[in-house]
């Protein structure tokens, strides 16, 4: 792998240890994917859960430190395992502070989410960066135009030197589509999107899709959940939404050596993606959970007038999850306010499934996210009972669900 002399001079340790071994991260990764050189980044997003990284992680980010590690480019966090508005419970909260402490004295941002993007924290097009996190590299790649691989402790190692690999996003010929989808099925909410999400993610294996014959332009909470959703049950970094996303104006833009005959997604497909998510094993409702990935405000103005003065029935825990930024949009708006008022538990910075981990076997749990359907379902086993923002917020009223189909187009 060609390096220059500055890279050189990092991978000899002349510039220190955190640069040092950050590099030879990178070597490893690039020479494992025949990457000819090193590119420099313009930001970078790591994901430091406490839970994943434990006692090594905290104890390798508060070395960096110590050896004047520092972050040379922008550089945001991902959500947290805990809610920082709380004091810490226990030594894995006490753990997962120490490591956001190390990263804000290394420079990072504490953004704290999987949805950076309604922070306004957003790549340029075209630009090289080094995301982590599933939920936001689809993002970055398809929606923003800018070029990522799915990165994991990689990240930090790009955002200490501001270079990464030039490999797989960041070459022209890997961000070809590879596999053409033509979507006859209504998809026009969010947990519609999340499961043509997951069901694109199954179908496409390691072939970029494209997807066309959308009615309807999707909102940013939609590309979000939707690429989140994609990318939980496969290792895609990015897909095409033809007239929608930027590099994809055409199909043939995307297929320049002649496009493949399109797949049919029908609403017969997207139905059984759904039994597949809903595994709810009675109409019973214990926990309604939005903002998997993070809420944005508008979603939460959505669920405050979906409420209107009604009240969670109190056996029913709500949750609505995003970060402090947004959290801090929705009080300024008397939005929190109206929420909380309704019974509402809202969480700030923290993974969503993290609130979860712990609910009995027999919890049956109501949302809108198939990233969430997927994590509750494989890390407490609880039921799912599946369906769009209105559906949720009427089962948190109820306690119970009105279903089971309850999101046609
Ligand atoms: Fe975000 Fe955790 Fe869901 S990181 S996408 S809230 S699984």
């Amino acid at each position: 792998m060609k390096l220059s002399p500055e890279q050189a001079a990092m991978l000899d340790g002349r510039r220190g240890w955190p640069q040092q071994i950050a590099l030879e991260m990178l070597v490893a990764v690039g020479k494992a994917h025949d990457a000819p050189d090193l590119i420099p980044i313009r930001s970078a997003h790591v994901v430091i859960d406490g839970l994943a990284l434990g006692a090594p992680g905290l104890a390798f980010l508060e070395r960096l430190v110590a050896e004047g590690g520092r972050f040379v480019v922008p550089t945001s966090l991902n959500a947290l395992a805990i809610d920082r508005r709380r004091a810490p419970a226990d030594d894995g909260e006490r753990q997962q502070r120490r490591m956001l402490e190390a990263c804000e004295k290394m420079g990072a941002l504490a953004s704290c989410s999987c949805n950076p993007f309604i922070q306004g924290i957003v790549p340029a097009f075209g630009e090289a960066v080094a995301w982590s996190e599933s939920a936001t590299a689809p993002y970055v790649n398809a929606v923003v135009g800018a070029r990522t691989n799915r990165e994991g402790a990689t990240a930090i190692a790009a955002a200490l030197t501001g270079l990464t690999p030039r490999y797989g996003m960041h070459l022209d010929h890997e961000r070809r589509g590879g596999v053409l989808y033509e979507v006859t099925a209504p998809v026009t909410s969010l947990d519609r999107f999340n499961l043509l999400g997951t069901l694109i993610g199954r179908r496409a294996g390691d072939r970029i899709p494209v997807i066309a014959g959308l009615d309807r332009r999707p909102s940013l909470e939609n590309l979000v959940g939707f690429g989140a959703a994609m990318a939980v049950v496969s290792a895609l970094p990015m897909y095409h939404m033809v007239g929608v996303t930027p590099e994809a104006p055409t199909v043939a833009a995307v297929f320049p050596g002649g496009a493949p005959a399109a797949e049919i997604i029908d609403d017969a497909a997207l139905a059984a993606e759904y039994r597949r998510t809903a595994s709810a094993t009675s109409r019973r409702v214990d926990v309604v959970s939005l903002g998997c990935p993070h809420a944005s405000l508008a979603q939460m103005e959505e669920v405050a007038g979906l409420l209107g003065d009604r009240r969670v029935v109190d056996r029913v825990r709500f949750y609505v999850h995003t970060n402090a930024t947004t959290l801090a949009a929705a009080d300024a708006a008397g939005v929190l306010a109206r929420l909380e008022a309704a019974g509402i538990r809202v969480t700030a910075d923290n993974c969503a499934v993290l609130s979860y981990d712990k609910l009995p076997r027999a919890a049956q749990l109501a949302t809108n996210s198939a990233k969430m359907a997927l994590f509750a379902t494989a890390l407490s086993g609880v039921g799912i009972h599946y369906g769009d923002v209105a559906a949720c917020v009427e089962a948190g009223l109820a306690g119970y669900w009105e279903g089971p189909w309850s999101s046609p187009g």
